[in-house]
């Protein structure tokens, strides 16, 4: 195998742009191409750590939304007051938890807990080389699973995939419950490396009475 090449472009732009990790410019391309985020919205960032995705999201939705960030390391950088960071496995979570953290601080007593805009996930399992894409995949599977619970109706998703035997079964499943589903593979990507990002808007929540008017209250 080729030597890894840390000093590449995006590395050495990521530290003149203050970003915790070069994978900043994945999101930023993905955003570029599908506007997912904008300001005021609520954005849970699954696999977070060490932080850039945290930082492309909170500049982008601005202190008029809230970031929320998941992973089992912690993310030890600082971060701006709109963004929310707890150790946690995507596997044991509880979404009630993650939402609650997503209310602002400043918001009324009476306001009611609401779903997030946008799902993030850069998660990837250690790789060690073997049914690394099995399970790169079945952490988008776990990601789908949670969707209903977590993500209103209309909602977006932005998810890491491995390339692999897996890769169309789950762009099939994501087709299942989202209007408009991409794959797409950033120029940030590393040319050896098989990840791709499942892009997906128009989340079909399954109850849309319920879901109806968190929508509504949708900046
Ligand atoms: C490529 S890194 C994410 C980089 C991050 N997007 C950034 O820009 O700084 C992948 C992360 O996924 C996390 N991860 C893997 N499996 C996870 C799981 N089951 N639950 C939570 N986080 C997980 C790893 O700990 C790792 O920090």
């Amino acid at each position: 195998m080729p030597p890894r090449r840390l000093h590449d472009r995006y590395f050495k732009q990521a530290k003149r742009d203050g970003y915790l990790a070069r994978s900043a410019y994945k999101l930023i391309e993905i955003d570029q191409r599908h506007k997912i985020l904008r300001p005021g919205l609520r954005v849970l960032d699954l696999g977070c750590s060490p932080g850039s995705w945290l930082q492309v999201a909170a500049d982008a939705v601005t202190e008029r939304g809230m970031v929320v960030g998941i992973d089992l390391k912690p993310v030890r950088a600082p971060m701006p007051s709109h963004v929310r960071t707890i150790e946690a496995d995507a596997y044991k979570i509880d979404p009630a938890e993650l939402i609650a953290l997503a209310t602002p601080p400043n918001a009324s007593p009476t306001a009611r807990p609401r779903a997030f805009d946008v799902l993030l996930s850069d998660m990837a399992p250690d790789t060690s080389g073997h049914d690394d894409d099995l399970r790169s995949a079945h952490l988008c599977r776990q990601i789908l699973a949670l969707a209903p619970a977590l993500l209103r109706h209309g909602g977006s998703l932005a998810m890491k995939i491995f390339e692999g035997a897996e890769y169309a079964p789950v762009l099939a499943e994501t087709r299942a419950v989202f209007d408009n589903v991409k794959g797409l593979k950033p120029d940030a990507t590393r040319s050896v490396s098989r990840e791709m990002y499942i892009v997906a808007k128009g989340f079909r929540a399954a109850a849309p009475e319920q879901t109806q008017s968190q929508e509504e209250r949708a900046p």
